[in-house]
């Protein structure tokens, strides 16, 4: 992608950051209600269900608000294109495994193999293996040697007891680990690598795999492949953007990562946000375009009044869920606190509900009678730039591994459909 294009996308996303700049539950407070354009809510009030439903798809009604179409517009030339391929589905299961995490293991487990084959690598490094699925499939299906590190030590004895009642047979050639993997963590992998399978990782060629690589860890094994060099290829299906690490200033330490969008995000840094890391991981488009008109107007109810309780709430309180509490349907404010409790930040004190946020609840409902209707419209903004925001930060990532080196590639593609999981696409660095 051309600097000029990356530019226009930073200047998008600095426009409109009204958009995603504050999480779901603050928008009231931060006064989301009173930035959203009138005219744009006017004409989206006026579109059938079916328009509604099919505007993150690209299809922009004639009655639409102009400048509202002007938006929706730059997004569809923003576009960042992702290549995609597809696997033929399988009609086997894997034990103990559902069917949508049984397909993401088999396309990935199938995709490592493809660029594995290629370059001759036998010796894969699952980061954050969890239960060790993808150990097993790499296992059975394609006999390589893997070392699932993982960070939770229960999950590592989890996979190894799966791994004796399920896999007995794999127990020479798949090893689990506990480790939190960093990318200054390749010396105890080789030495790992040396220990369960007698290697001397200097002859070998060893790739870093991962599936829902949460947080940071994406980045640690692009890390780990650049600086090592007997890892010829990092092969990573990434999730939980809003995982990864902030700083004190309450920006991402791993983003923007290449120098090219740091260059453009220069006077644009709001951007990097938790809120907009939590966008670019949320639901994809295709479930907006399933939804009933019922559950659009719960899902906007339901959004507006959890806004509404940290908007009675003062600075030094923030509402949180009661474990187990269910929360009531319904339009009133004993039903909308069902679920939820106020906590003191500084000492987790409980504070019981009070007639004074009842009464500011009322008041914030006279001043937004249609904060419901409003909330649903913000949600199909985010929904439109979700998937813009998420390639972002893949082709920041990508960037990121081209900028090292010349013979250095990083390639990102789709290898599920959005609808059997929301997290589909891989990103693949390899050397040349
Ligand atoms: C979303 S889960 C995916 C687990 C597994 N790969 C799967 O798809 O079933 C992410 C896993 O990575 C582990 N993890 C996260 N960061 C890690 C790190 N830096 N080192 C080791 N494990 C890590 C977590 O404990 C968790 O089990």
């Amino acid at each position: 992608m051309d600097n000029s294009k990356l530019e226009e996308i930073v200047a998008f996303l600095a426009e409109y950051q009204w958009i995603y700049k504050n999480s779901n539950t603050k928008f009231v407070k931060a006064g989301v209600l009173d930035d959203f354009p009138p005219n744009w809510f006017k004409s989206l009030m006026n579109l059938s269900h079916n328009e509604l439903n099919n505007i993150p798809f690209g299809m922009i009604p004639d009655t639409l608000d102009e400048e509202l179409k002007e938006f929706l517009m730059r997004i569809s030339r923003l576009s960042i294109k992702v290549s995609s391929k597809e696997f033929p589905k399988s009609s086997k299961t894997m034990r103990g495994v559902n069917p949508k995490k049984f397909q993401e293991i088999s396309n990935l487990s199938r995709q490592i193999h493809d660029i594995c084959r290629e370059k001759n690598i036998q010796y894969l490094v699952d980061l954050g293996s969890g239960l060790g699925y993808l150990c097993q499939m790499l296992y059975e299906k394609f006999n390589y040697r893997i070392l699932g590190i993982e960070c939770d030590e229960e999950r590592v004895k989890t996979a190894e007891e799966r791994q004796e009642k399920f896999f007995p047979t794999s127990k020479g050639s798949v090893k689990f680990v506990s480790h939190f993997v960093t990318s200054s963590s390749w010396d105890f992998i080789s030495q790992e690598l040396n220990k369960v399978f007698g290697i001397d990782v200097k002859d070998t060629s060893v790739a870093v795999v991962g599936l829902h690589a949460c947080g940071d860890l994406t980045v640690t094994a692009l890390k780990l492949f650049q600086g090592t060099e007997v890892i010829r290829a990092a092969i990573v299906m990434p999730c939980c953007y809003h995982k990864m690490a902030i700083d004190s200033q309450g920006r991402p330490v791993n983003f923007p990562l290449s120098g090219r969008l740091t260059e453009a995000m220069k006077g644009a840094s709001g951007i990097a946000c938790r809120p907009f890391l939590r966008l670019a991981c949320q639901q994809a488009v295709s479930r907006w375009r399933r939804m009933t008109q019922e559950e659009h107007r719960v899902h906007g109810r339901n959004m507006f009044q959890r806004a509404l309780l940290d908007a009675v709430v003062t600075e030094d309180q923030e509402i949180q869920r009661v474990k187990g509490g269910e929360r009531v349907d319904g339009e009133d404010f004993d039903g909308a606190i069902c679920g939820f409790e106020i906590r003191e930040c500084r000492t987790n004190a409980l504070i019981p509900w009070k007639n004074e946020h009842k009464s500011k609840w009322r008041s914030l409902c006279d001043k937004y009678p249609r904060g419901d209707e409003i909330s649903e419209c913000l949600t199909l903004l985010q929904t439109t730039i979700q998937e813009l925001c998420e390639n972002v930060i893949l082709m920041d990532r990508k960037i990121y591994v081209e900028e090292t080196s010349e013979a250095f590639h990083c390639e990102i593609m789709k290898i599920l459909d959005a609808d059997t999981s929301p997290r589909c696409v891989v990103l693949m660095a390899m050397k040349s």
